[in-house]
């Protein structure tokens, strides 16, 4: 059976319209799929040495073929190189390269390439189009939906950025088959945090298909692609600008990004800092009883079942550090610090303020079980 390709058409206040089309092989027929989408016949292609490989050469001889003049420009790979030094070498190459206003920059790669080469295209001449192709499960579902880009600053993540919607994006469960698992598993937390916000029968086929996605089953990965994006494209819709439904998309992120920031990019991944982000934030719900005691249970143990395992010194962690990195965070407002926690599966609620001691109590109770090593929160 031919598998079925679905196009969404997201329209932002008449002024922006992004057309998404998801389905496995589409990038193998950039004809179709890829070419009628293009403004003019330039391009840029930004993406890393892995995916070029994988991907990208195949890519560029198909956009010379068709007559598109393609230049590439190539980023080191990981989070370290999310920053505003690796973004100015980009602008210097598209200026040497004499980019103009309606060149369309590509991105080619996972969540690290998508807001990095976004960051660029919202900025490089006050914008430019852009193209995204997801290459990891978290962008296919996540960072490449709704228009949020950004680079981050060692002391905090995220926190020099724009919104700025790509005219397209393009969604091929196929490029799934070569990533790692424990890439993989990155996607997946973003997955169950959608399920957790707003759909209880998602979370319920999570926790079903769970073991499946891990061995990459493909008929489970494209079910898991379609309905995690129109999950986020929906929210996103609802609240483009996140001023309310769409803030609740930071479950998990004001402790996993001070995670991030105060591990090392290195050693943790975004998915794992959300993962645990997601645990702790749930235990303060449930300290705070918000949370009953069998939703808490439910969500750490979809999460447990992921194995994730992230390369931390635990013991290098104290409170007073965590506490001035959340405060650090862009989500917060002055003093009174604003956590989305869950309330049930399907359900999640604003909560301010969060005082220190909340996560004092869960960070307590969390970091001596880790010590002791009965717990693995992740
Ligand atoms: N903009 C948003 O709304 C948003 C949302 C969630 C996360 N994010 C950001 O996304 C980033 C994390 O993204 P990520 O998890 O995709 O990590 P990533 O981009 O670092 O990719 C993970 C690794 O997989 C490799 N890779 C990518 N696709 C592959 C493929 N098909 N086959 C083999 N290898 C492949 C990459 O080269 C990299 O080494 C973080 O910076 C996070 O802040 C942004
Ligand atoms: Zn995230």
């Amino acid at each position: 059976m031919k598998d079925k390709i679905q196009t969404i058409c997201m329209q932002f206040e008449r002024k922006y319209q992004c057309q998404m089309i998801i389905g496995p092989g589409i990038l193998a027929d950039i004809k179709t799929h890829l070419i009628p989408l293009l403004p003019t016949a330039e391009v840029v292609l930004v993406t890393n040495p892995l995916l070029e490989q994988l991907y990208g050469k195949r890519l560029v001889a198909d956009l010379l073929n068709h007559k598109v003049a393609v230049k590439v420009i190539l980023v080191p790979d990981g989070e370290n190189y999310k920053n505003i030094s690796t973004a100015k070498k980009i602008f210097d190459k598209l200026l040497q390269g004499q980019v103009n206003r309606s060149t369309t920059l590509i991105t080619l790669g996972g969540g690290v390439i998508g807001d990095l080469g976004g960051f660029v295209a919202a900025t490089f001449m006050r914008g430019i189009p852009l193209i995204h192709i997801p290459t990891t499960l978290l962008a296919q579902i996540d960072s490449s939906i709704g228009g949020k880009v950004a680079v981050d600053h060692w002391r905090a993540k995220n926190i020099i950025g724009s919104f700025y919607q790509p005219i397209a994006i393009l969604i091929d469960p196929a490029v799934l088959e070569s990533l790692p698992v424990e890439h993989l598993k990155n996607g997946l937390v973003e997955a169950i945090k959608i399920a957790i916000i707003q759909s209880p029968s998602f979370f319920q086929w999570l926790k079903q298909n769970i073991d499946l996605l891990l061995k990459k089953n493909r008929r489970a990965l494209n079910i898991l692609v379609n309905r995690a994006i129109k999950l986020k494209s929906e929210i996103v819709l609802q609240d483009p600008w996140e001023r309310k439904e769409r803030y609740y998309l930071n479950l998990g992120h004001s402790i996993g990004h001070a995670l991030e920031v105060m591990g090392g990019y290195e050693n943790i991944t975004h998915g794992e800092a959300v993962a645990a982000g997601i645990i702790m934030e749930t235990r303060i719900a449930h300290y705070k009883n918000i949370c009953p005691t069998k939703e808490m249970n439910e969500i750490e143990d979809i999460i447990k079942r992921l194995q994730l395992n992230p390369r931390l010194n635990w013991e290098e962690f104290d409170l007073e550090k965590l506490w001035k990195t959340i405060l650090l965070d862009k989500k917060n407002k002055k003093g009174g610090i604003r956590f989305v926690l869950p309330e049930a599966i399907g359900k999640v609620g604003l909560y301010q303020p969060i005082w220190k001691e909340d996560v004092a109590n869960v960070f307590n109770a969390i970091f001596t079980e880790k010590k002791k090593g009965g717990i693995k929160i992740c």
